[in-house]
């Protein structure tokens, strides 16, 4: 199938305040330089609000990594998890097409959609509330014939109850996911045979749609305030303040900027403020010694646009960051705008000790090798 974008792209995308925190915070999980591997939850959290991917929103996400478009393009559109066309504003059904579900009956439960919802798929019910289309093995083939409605499976359809189901999600009602003849889970048609003393504790539901009933995301779009947001590896909430660049495209695009595909992106930029902050200023130096800047790309954490701003600040040389004290530590922590704290989370001064002495540390020797 090609996947193209769509025809008619809205003017622009923003994250609500909630998701642009949670999207912020996801770009701190990966090292300096790295940030574009958070690419695909970006895209997934800005298709949980949206629906779909749109132009705007790809862009967005490329700006706010520092991607040129047609690398986000690339990811949006090679995996088919992201829809790139408006899906209904109810529901997106995704009915399992391969061999378990064909032999079960997933051909009727096409016919259904085809029916109920639009004759092609991708395509919008004509009260533009339902979408559907067929895809491979969601793994579930144990409850075949299923679909993906929303964030949920259902399982062991009939034409009937797909049928059934439709109406409650047009009526605003969200049918119960899980199998859909009365079976607990994926246990024999007929009941247990073994294990039957098991039955304590049980859920009402079996975990996944338990879990699914007590979450509630269903077929719901997401706007961040759903769950609570957190980033653990900061060690508080992702509301609070992320350690993330200043993105780019903070601004909503203009409209023209639709036509900015394929081009680079402005880059998140990192700035000196140098007179931020508490703490001491080390002493700098205004250039290298004669033999040249060290490496500082060896110690841990410090990645080229990171280099290229310890030497704005002055700092060319291992020596210079072993002899910070710890309130010069903090003022140049506070002063790493866009990569506040990392002399801290990375410890530099003692990897910086190390390298001054002409040792190695695990990091440097990994790196030289070019392994990092
Ligand atoms: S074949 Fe349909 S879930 Fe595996």
């Amino acid at each position: 199938m090609l996947r193209r974008l769509y025809h008619d792209q809205p003017a622009h995308f923003a994250f609500t305040p909630a998701n642009r925190a949670w999207a912020e915070a996801q770009i701190t999980k990966y090292p300096e330089g790295r940030q574009a591997s958070a690419i695909i939850p970006l895209l997934w959290r800005a298709q949980e609000q949206e629906g779909w991917l749109t132009r705007p929103a790809i862009e967005h996400v490329a700006d706010m990594l520092g991607m040129a478009y047609m690398r986000a393009l690339e990811v949006a559109s090679f995996y088919f998890m992201f829809q790139l066309q408006p899906v209904g504003s109810v529901a997106h059904f995704q009915i399992c097409g391969t061999t378990t579900c064909m032999i079960c009956g997933a051909e009727d439960l096409v016919a259904v959609c085809r029916d109920k919802i639009a004759d092609n798929p991708h395509t919008l019910s004509a009260d533009g509330k339902f979408s559907w289309e067929e895809v491979e093995c969601l793994g579930s083939c144990a409850n075949a014939p299923m679909a993906q409605i929303g964030k949920d499976y259902y399982e062991d359809l009939t034409a009937k109850r797909l049928s059934e189901i439709i109406d409650e999600l047009a009526a605003g009602k969200v049918p119960v996911p899980g199998p859909q003849n009365g079976r607990y889970a994926s246990e024999p048609l007929s009941g247990l045979t073994s294990l039957k003393d098991m039955d304590s504790g049980k859920t009402q539901y079996n975990a996944s749609v338990q879990l699914a009933v007590d979450i509630g995301d269903t077929v719901k779009r997401i706007d961040g305030t759903e769950v609570p947001l957190t980033a653990p590896w900061q060690g508080k909430a992702a509301k609070e303040t992320p350690r993330v660049p200043k993105p780019a495209a903070a601004k909503a695009p203009a409209p023209d900027e639709a036509e900015k595909i394929g081009k680079p992106p402005v880059k998140p930029a990192a700035t000196l403020t140098p007179e931020a902050g508490a703490g001491t200023k080390p002493r700098s130096m205004k250039a290298p010694r004669k033999a040249g800047a060290d490496d500082l790309k060896l110690i841990k954490g410090v990645g080229p646009k990171l280099e290229a701003l310890l030497h704005q600040m002055g700092f060319f040389h291992f020596d210079q960051i072993a002899k910070w004290s710890a309130a010069e530590v903090a003022w140049v922590d506070e002063n790493l705008e866009g990569f506040k704290g990392r002399v801290t989370r990375d410890d530099w001064v003692a990897q910086a000790t190390v390298l001054a002495e002409g040792g190695e540390t695990e990091f440097s020797n990994r790196a030289k090798k070019g392994e990092v």
